[in-house]
């Protein structure tokens, strides 16, 4: 045992020489919030897929969050992103762009929200892909991203961005490629990118998640994987998503933005306790805790039908507590640590997936106060 010990501790410096996957792993833990666990964007929120995009792009486009150049403060204090390391986000960059599951139709969720493909196509080949390449792959050479298998409302939200001068297209301030267009035009760019990313899906080929690689390259195993009767030990702090309320949301705008939240994403609130109110009623002083339970119960079974054990994670919480410096949180299980297990196989992976998403939703919704 020590000496394998020892031997880790030796090899670690060379694994951390370039990228560090498992630190991205573990800092992309905080993305997963609001870009998916594995960066997969998400539809309809303006939620940007990471997964596969160019390692240098993703470490540019971080760092413009942080330089000013591009503006999401909550995605910087939710993550920290502002104290992070060079290294850190060259290794959360690095995790995210060694996610590939473009041949996986599960993961084919570009959705055209409207637009003409054919005029798309059309401006697209006049345009853009000297720089975004025929296929929408990009090309790295003139550090333009791929646009293929990008959600359409981002896309779109990003070309209004570029005309209306918030966002910096081609990394030239004086671009002027998005001027001329009208709206109906850049939904039918969008439209035809939406397209693109089919060209890439193999039937059948399935993508198997990474396995957390902290195991491998932590000198102490974090998740004891071998069952060998008794309990099993976990990480605690691994299996929990948490979130601080932006400046300025009350507990009252959080309660309701999650809420309204989760009726649009068909979820139940099932349950409700306001423990620090009782406690107060008893004349017992408390931090603030109110604990909210959703569920949707067709998903519900279609997990416990695959095995009982899922009932433990029913129905999902959220705990809306006040911490030690008197600001308020959101947490909740992450079923990260679920999605990741041997346990689950296909149909069941994908409900998994979709579940913790509406959670994410739910929580982000409480955080920002927008639903
Ligand atoms: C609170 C939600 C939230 C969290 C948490 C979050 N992001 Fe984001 N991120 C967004 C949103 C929203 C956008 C789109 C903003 C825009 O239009 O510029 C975005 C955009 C990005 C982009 C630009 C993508 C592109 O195609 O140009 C990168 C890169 C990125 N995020 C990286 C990260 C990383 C790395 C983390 C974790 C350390 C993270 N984000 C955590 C919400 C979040
Ligand atoms: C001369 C090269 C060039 C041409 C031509 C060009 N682009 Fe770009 N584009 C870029 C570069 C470089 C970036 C990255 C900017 C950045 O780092 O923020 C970019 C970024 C984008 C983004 C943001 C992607 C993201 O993930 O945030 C979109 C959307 C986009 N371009 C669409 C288009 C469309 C549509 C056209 C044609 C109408 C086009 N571009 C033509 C170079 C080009």
């Amino acid at each position: 045992m020590r000496k394998s010990l020892s031997l880790l501790l030796l090899l670690m410096p060379l694994v951390s020489q370039g990228a560090d996957l498992a630190n991205g792993e573990r800092i992309n833990r905080s993305c997963s919030l609001c870009h998916g666990i594995y960066g997969q964007g998400a539809s309809g929120r303006l939620s940007p897929r990471l997964a596969g995009l160019p390692q240098e792009y993703l470490v540019k486009a971080t760092k413009d969050y942080l330089n000013g150049k591009r503006n999401n403060p909550l995605m910087v204090s939710t993550t920290g992103l502002d104290k992070m390391s060079d290294q850190d986000i060259e290794d959360v960059a690095a995790y995210l762009s060694s996610i590939d599951f473009s041949y996986d139709r599960r993961f084919d969720v570009v959705q055209r929200f409207g637009g003409s493909v054919d005029n798309g196509k059309e401006i697209y080949g006049d345009e853009c892909d000297t720089c975004h390449a025929k296929n929408g792959a990009g090309k790295p050479k003139k550090e333009a991203p791929p646009l293929r298998g990008q959600h359409s409302e981002y896309l779109f939200q990003s070309m209004k961005m570029f005309q209306n001068q918030v966002r910096i297209h081609d990394n030239d301030p004086e671009d002027d490629t998005f001027n001329e267009y009208s709206d109906t035009e850049i939904m039918d760019l969008t439209a035809y990118l939406a397209t693109l990313d089919n060209a890439l899906l193999v039937d059948g080929k399935r993508f198997v998640p990474p396995r957390p690689m902290m195991a491998a390259v932590s000198p102490q195993p974090k998740v004891q994987k071998k069952h060998h009767g008794g309990l099993r030990i976990t990480d605690i702090t691994q299996t929990v998503a948490q979130m601080p309320l932006k400046a300025g949301v009350t507990k009252e705008d959080a309660i309701e933005a999650m809420l309204s939240k989760a009726v649009e994403l068909n979820l139940k609130l099932v349950g409700r306790q306001d423990v620090s109110k009782e406690l107060e009623a008893r004349g017992v002083e408390t931090p603030y805790l109110s604990i909210f339970q959703f569920c949707n119960p067709m998903d519900a079974r279609v997990m416990v039908i695959s095995n009982p054990i899922f009932s433990s994670y029913m129905p999902c919480r959220i705990s809306l507590v006040e911490d030690q410096n008197g600001q308020l949180q959101l947490m909740m299980l992450n079923l990260d640590m679920l999605i990741n297990s041997e346990l689950l196989p296909g149909e069941v992976l994908d409900t998994a997936i979709r579940v913790n998403q509406s959670m994410l939703d739910v929580m982000m919704a409480g955080a920002s106060g927008e639903f």
